[in-house]
């Protein structure tokens, strides 16, 4: 049990600290004399516009249970702030090497990736389960794990000196929300054998990597490969997948192993039949995903008796 406990999360300390990503002196107009190579740009671009994707993300978590607890709000209203100057430094590397960031990007994008029902569905999700602030807590810190690996990753293929001070700054607070949404996490799911049975479910059929709802296939597969597919990249997957292993009842999930199957290897018609709602922004699947929800809480109160969420057969 108490290798599951951890420090709880200081969030008095948390608010002195917060704040906008201190970029002042780092060198931007150093990418014109030394470019970042072309694969590891499109990184960026795909990091910068999910960054600067977490105000839409707000909005969505602002309409579910996690509305009614003030700490959650006060963290989520740092966490937003800093993650947007972390989309708006990545929009400075990408203006170095002459292209389009920030509004330009972002509003093409979000006229074509963004459901305009998207709220509904989180509030139906959020409606569905009493568990959802687990869920919500777990997928922040699988998030942030993930996006901290990410750049550890970026950091070390590109090997840039400009680029890997930035990337440091970046990832001093990720760490903080990681610890954050990781002490959340432990605190709702240990000990309540719902809470894990639930999260691990909607680990199973909703989770995918940050940001592939809104980003394009190719550009998700190019991140995973690029970053995660080689030996070195394999090993800090393993090393996420057996940081949730720790989380209470959630072991052997190997979330980041499938990502790298899934991504790895040709697709098949029944993979494209099976993760197509995913293109649609998430939706869809997070739709079904309430109702199924919902109908297993019918049944179970109709028969008055236990209840766990649904098992998907593709899980
Ligand atoms: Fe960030
Ligand atoms: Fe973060």
């Amino acid at each position: 049990m108490l290798r599951n406990l951890g420090v709880p999360f200081d969030l008095k300390s948390y608010k002195r600290i917060a704040g906008r990503l201190d970029d002042t002196d780092i060198d931007y107009a150093a990418f014109r004399d030394e470019p970042l190579p072309d694969d590891l740009l499109r990184c960026v671009r795909y990091m910068h516009d999910v960054e600067s994707h977490t105000s839409c993300y707000l909005r969505n978590l602002l309409n579910t249970r996690a509305h009614h607890d003030p700490a959650i709000t006060e963290f989520m209203t740092m966490w937003a702030f800093e993650e947007h100057w972390h989309g708006d430094a990545l929009g400075r590397v990408l203006e170095a090497h002459g292209e389009a960031s920030g509004e330009t990007r972002l509003s093409a994008m979000r006229r074509a990736r963004v459901s305009g029902l998207a709220p509904i569905g989180w509030m139906a999700f959020s409606a569905a389960t009493r568990h959802f602030v687990a869920i919500h807590m777990t997928f922040g810190v699988v998030n942030e794990w993930t996006t901290q690996g990410g750049y550890a990753r970026l950091l070390a293929r590109a090997d840039h000196p400009v680029l890997s001070e930035l990337l440091r700054r970046i990832m001093k607070q990720e760490g903080r929300h990681i610890d954050y949404y990781r002490s959340s996490a432990i605190e709702r799911l240990d000990g309540d054998r719902g809470a894990q049975r639930t999260v691990r479910s909607a680990l199973r059929h909703l989770w995918s990597p940050v940001g592939s709802k809104v980003m394009s296939r190719d550009d998700t597969r190019h991140l995973v490969t690029t970053l995660f597919g080689g030996d070195d990249g394999a090993v800090v997957a393993a090393r996420i997948d057996r940081r949730i292993d720790q989380l209470p009842g959630l072991d052997g999930l190997g979330l980041m192993a499938g990502v790298l199957r899934q991504h790895r290897a040709p697709r098949t018609g029944a993979e494209l039949l099976r993760t197509g709602a995913r293109s649609t922004g998430g939706y869809s699947t997070v739709m079904a995903y309430s109702g199924q929800l919902s109908a297993a809480r019918r049944a179970a109160s109709s028969s008055s008796a236990g209840t766990s969420v649904p098992h998907s057969s593709t899980a």
